[in-house]
């Protein structure tokens, strides 16, 4: 066996590795059973498919949950870290929870990131490309059952695969949903489930072939506050009279949103630059108040946004960022003309990529490396 790592394979284009599916040489599966109360060692499946019972509560009552992590090759390609498994993990116990399925331990779960990485090893983009290998671990109810009660049995799986970043690297368009709500006010809209994703398919897609690169959810009861964006959580930046010295990050303080790991880094790398971090309900007239706005998560990184529409107008008509057209509203961060995103933007994601690549100090010990 030669050193670890692996260099990158020959086989990827990595200048234009986009966001999509490619095989790779396996994944990890455990599985959880009632009777034993334990998860077993960790397995290497060298095969993109699983094999589940048809009559599986995964396919059948949706008891699955997902997360999103991801793992870069350092300076001189000569190491791989993951960001902060440690934080997935958690998440992922806490969606596990609420749709009643028992938690994966913290160090399995990181333990098996790790795993399935470094068995992919030759899949993670090379340093200089400053594309990553995106990690997809899985929960479900995976024995046959036919009533609505709990399983026997439950599957963990990590799959990995080499990817650059969702919805690209250009300030996108948002549409605000007004006729889908994403959560119900005490339901999932909290966990990483696929319930949350699959019925917002329909919107996203339409919203795409309208101009629209994202899409945004309002909060479900009156559709009054923030909640998030479809793929990643929303964060506004106010500028204070002190300029580029007065900066404050807004995020909404919501039940209906998912803890979002990027938009946590973001806060804690604002709050190290001297930034104010506000964490409150945001109110959808307070959109004309923002400087910036940015999409954050982890298959987003940070996404820009142009522009915000929404349908039916709400009032914004008098701020000098908004424009009316017939019943249609848009506040306007980033004019046609301009490709880059703003600087509170740019200066967060230089440091966050930085970290995450390892160019930057880790001072937050966020770099899990293998
Ligand atoms: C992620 O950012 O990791 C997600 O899970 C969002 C997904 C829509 C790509």
């Amino acid at each position: 066996m030669g050193a670890f790592p692996p260099p990158p394979v020959n086989t990827i284009d990595w200048s234009n590795v986009g966001f999509r599916i490619r095989e790779v040489n396996g994944h990890i599966e455990s599985t959880y059973s009632v009777h034993t109360g334990k998860w077993t060692p960790l397995k290497y499946v060298a095969d993109p498919f699983i094999r589940i019972h048809g009559m599986a509560p995964a396919l059948n009552y949706g008891q699955q949950a997902y997360e999103g992590l991801k793992a870069f090759r350092l300076p001189g390609d000569n190491e791989i870290a993951l960001f902060r498994p440690d934080k997935n993990a958690v998440r992922m116990q806490h969606s596990a929870e609420v749709v009643c399925m028992p938690p994966v331990p913290e160090d399995l779960f990181v333990q098996a990131c790790k795993a399935a990485v470094a068995l992919n090893a030759g899949f993670v983009p090379p340093h200089e490309t400053g594309a990553a290998m995106y990690i997809r671990p899985q929960i479900y109810g995976s024995s046959a059952q036919l009533g609505l009660t709990a399983p026997e049995e439950y599957t963990f799986c990590v799959f990995v695969i080499p990817t650059g970043v969702y919805h690209g690297v250009h300030p996108v368009k948002g549409l605000i949903l007004e006729d889908f709500d994403r959560a119900a006010p005490n339901g999932t809209g909290h966990v990483k489930v696929g319930g949350n994703y699959a019925p917002v398919l329909r919107w996203s897609d339409k919203a795409r072939t309208e101009g629209y690169g994202i899409t945004l959810h309002l909060d479900s009861v009156k559709h009054e506050e923030i909640d998030e964006f479809s793929t990643s959580a929303f964060i506004g930046v106010q500028t204070g009279p002190g300029g580029a010295d007065d900066i404050t990050l807004v995020v909404p303080d919501s039940k209906s949103v998912i803890d979002s790991v990027t938009s946590d880094s973001v806060l804690t790398i604002g709050k190290s630059f001297g930034w104010k971090i506000e964490k409150r309900p945001i109110k959808y007239g307070e959109l004309s108040s923002f400087s910036e706005v940015f999409a954050a998560g982890t298959a987003a990184a940070l996404v820009p946004i142009r522009s915000i529409t929404r349908r039916g107008t709400k009032g914004l008509g008098s701020a000098k960022n908004v424009t009316v057209s017939g019943s249609e509203e848009t506040v306007t961060y980033i004019p046609e003309s301009q490709e880059e995103p703003g600087p509170v933007c740019l200066k967060v994601l230089a440091e966050l990529k930085g970290i995450q690549q390892g160019k930057r100090e880790d001072k937050f010990g966020w770099r899990f490396t293998i």
